[in-house]
């Protein structure tokens, strides 16, 4: 019976935590840049003192926990599927690599674990550090616009590594032969539709 195989029950489960975090993190960057953004934009000083000491402390916990559990899900993961082969051990699998290099999906996956994991980096160091510091307070003028121009670059940079690194994602499985040129197609295609999210951001949903 397929419960009692220790191995698949537990590749599962991680599989599917891996990507129930993916769609928390992801959801709540797609929320900060895509709704967040433009709704600060229409509130005043008064309402935004109101708001925001509620709002962000909480979907800030949510969306930098979502991004660790989904780093350290996927690193397990890599390692699961490209690194160990049950009753023999650790090591590069035939998924990963061949005789002749690596293998098309390890390409694939390789790509998206690159993009997700500097994603993961600028949560973790650039904003969330910097999040911190504003929600403290204790800045003002200068020093507080250069901390918010700091995290919210960060947070355009990750929106726009998103798209490819999905691709990766869903890539390594589900995609043959790659090369240089199918990569980049990809990535273009990927973040020519994120920069059409930004732009109709600014234009859905709310009458003006
Ligand atoms: C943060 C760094 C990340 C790492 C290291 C990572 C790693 C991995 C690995 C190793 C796989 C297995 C690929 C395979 O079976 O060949 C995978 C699959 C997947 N990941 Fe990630 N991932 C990361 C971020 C994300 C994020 C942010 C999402 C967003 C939802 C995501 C969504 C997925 C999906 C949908 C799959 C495909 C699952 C399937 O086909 O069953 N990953 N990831």
């Amino acid at each position: 019976m397929a419960l009692e195989d220790f191995f698949s029950n537990f590749h599962l489960l991680i599989r599917w935590f891996h990507i129930l975090s993916g769609i928390c993190w992801i959801g709540l960057l797609y929320f900060f840049n895509f709704v967040n953004i433009p709704l600060q934009g229409s509130l005043d000083d008064a309402t935004k003192k109101l708001v925001n000491p509620q709002l962000m402390p909480r979907a800030l916990w949510w969306f930098r926990w979502a991004a660790m559990s989904t780093f350290l899900m996927g690193w397990i993961l890599f390692t699961l599927k490209y690194m160990y082969t049950p009753g023999q051990g650790f090591g590069p699998t035939s998924l990963f690599s061949t005789e002749s290099g690596l293998t098309a999906r390890a390409v694939w996956i390789l790509m998206g674990m690159l993009f997700g994991s500097t994603m993961w980096f600028n949560v973790w160091f650039v904003i969330w550090p910097s999040q911190k510091k504003i929600l403290s307070g204790q800045f003002s003028g200068d020093a507080l616009t250069a901390l918010r121009t700091r995290a919210a670059k960060a947070s355009r940079v990750n929106t726009f590594l998103s798209g490819p690194m999905l691709f990766g994602m869903i890539g390594a499985p589900n995609y043959g032969a790659v090369n240089a040129v199918t990569l980049l197609v990809y990535i273009a295609i990927a973040m020519i539709v994120v920069k059409l999210a930004y732009t109709y951001s600014l234009k859905v949903g709310v009458k003006k």
